[in-house]
């Protein structure tokens, strides 16, 4: 049960995003932060810092509220690595509290389908931390694809270079059991997108790009895709975190305020349709309609193409917080039971998938088809509950 007005929300795992997602929690008027639960090093000094409560486990947690009469939290942020996610959430849940659990759900489709099933049986709303929907650039391309007309393809990139401290800091990152890899923790973001903008991808093909981290055997540094969606459009997608480029999302849109905001940047994602080419950040939009003065003959390779501002101002007065706060907005919403999840367990699931046949892409050299995700077995052994589980 909900209990009180203002939300109180617990936030788990403080590592690099942890943080960032507390003090959010912290400045929105409709939440309070109840507490953070971490077991490593970190968590002491965070919760001093932001003057609240620190707990080593989500069991301590709740140990302190049955002993001292308080309400659990309403809800919860994962913030995590990449492989607890299914078994943190589904402790949460376990106590009725709703969930955002960071991307992505699980690096395992068969361990978020099993989680799904699971919330979805205690009444538990879980949304997926796919923040960039709420990026006001995302936003704009959406509200502008329909001026490309039939869209025919798409090309995007997601390329940078991490520093050494990023990987050195968290072995969980540098190995791809444990939900490493750039296209485990990155691509996973674009994927999201690019079905969010587009529909379902049906197939992709992926060559791993060369390995330049010797010292990490076991992750991946990047892939170029091709994919096919259901609609039949077509793509390609750069991903490499081994790369000197500002062609990425959060230098591109500033949405980030540890990756210096590269101004004037064009073309992440071009969109190729019947009657345009719309290029993003910069939404310059390429067409050859009629200026009202002359009758426009048939577009062709014969006329000039026009380049048009569609979003005016192009910083969209975007801070860079917007898209996380509106993301707490609304998973305050959906804790109230306002409105469904934006990004669902099954879009969270959907992307896993992707991600799924992006790797066995790679270990084939084959093209692969997207699992439908009625035919993946739920594996209920990953929830580590010890309660009877009674679930298809
Ligand atoms: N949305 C985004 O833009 C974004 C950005 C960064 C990371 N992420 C995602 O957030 C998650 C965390 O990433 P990070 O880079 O902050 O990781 P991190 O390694 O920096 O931090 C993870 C923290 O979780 C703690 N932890 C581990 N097991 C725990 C448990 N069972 N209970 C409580 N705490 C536990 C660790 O001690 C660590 O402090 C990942 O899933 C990542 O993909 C999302």
């Amino acid at each position: 049960m909900i209990s009180s007005v203002t939300l109180k929300i617990v936030v788990i795992g403080v590592g690099i995003i942890g943080p960032r997602h507390a003090k959010h929690v912290i400045e929105n008027p409709h939440t309070d932060l109840f507490g953070i639960v971490d077991p490593g090093p970190a968590g002491p000094g965070v919760a001093k810092e932001l003057k609240v409560d620190h707990f080593s486990s989500i069991q301590n947690m709740i140990q302190f509220c049955n002993e001292t009469n308080t309400n659990y939290p309403d809800g919860a942020i994962v913030c995590t690595p990449n492989s607890t996610h299914v078994k943190v959430a589904a402790e949460l849940a376990s106590h009725g509290i709703h969930l955002l659990v960071e991307k992505p759900l699980s690096p395992s489709p068969a361990e978020a389908i099993a989680l799904k099933n699971y919330v979805d049986s205690k009444g538990v709303k879980l949304l997926v931390g796919h923040h960039r929907r709420f990026n006001p650039h995302i936003v704009a391309t959406k509200e502008n694809l329909h001026k490309v007309g039939k869209i025919i393809a798409v090309q995007g990139t997601w390329t940078l270079r991490k520093p050494s401290a990023y990987f050195e800091s968290a072995t969980w990152r540098t190995d791809i059991n444990t939900g490493g890899g750039v296209l485990m923790i990155n691509l996973i973001h674009d994927i999201d997108l690019l079905q969010y903008m587009f529909g379902p991808i049906e197939r992709v093909y992926a060559e791993l790009l060369p390995k330049q981290k010797l010292q990490y055997p076991n992750v991946d540094e990047g892939a170029v895709l091709t994919i096919r969606f259901k609609s039949g459009t077509c793509g390609t997608f750069v991903c490499s975190d081994s790369v000197t480029s500002p062609f990425n999302f959060e230098s591109g849109t500033g949405e980030n305020p540890t990756i210096p905001h590269h101004e004037d940047l064009e073309g992440l994602y071009r969109i190729f349709g019947t009657e345009g080419t719309l290029s993003v950040p910069d939404f310059t939009l390429y067409h050859q309609q009629s200026n009202g003065e002359c009758k426009q003959e048939e577009p062709s390779w014969l006329n000039p193409i026009q380049r048009e501002s569609v979003v005016k101002d192009r910083d969209l007065e975007l801070h860079s917080h917007l898209p996380f706060d509106l993301q707490l907005n609304h998973f305050v919403d959906v804790i109230r039971g306002n409105v469904d999840p934006f990004c669902s367990a099954q879009d969270g699931m959907s992307s896993s998938l992707c991600i799924e046949a992006v790797l066995k892409s790679i270990e084939t050299e084959l093209p692969q088809r997207v699992s439908d995700c009625s035919t993946i077995k739920p594996d209920y052994e990953s929830l580590g509950l010890k309660e009877k589980l009674n679930l298809p």
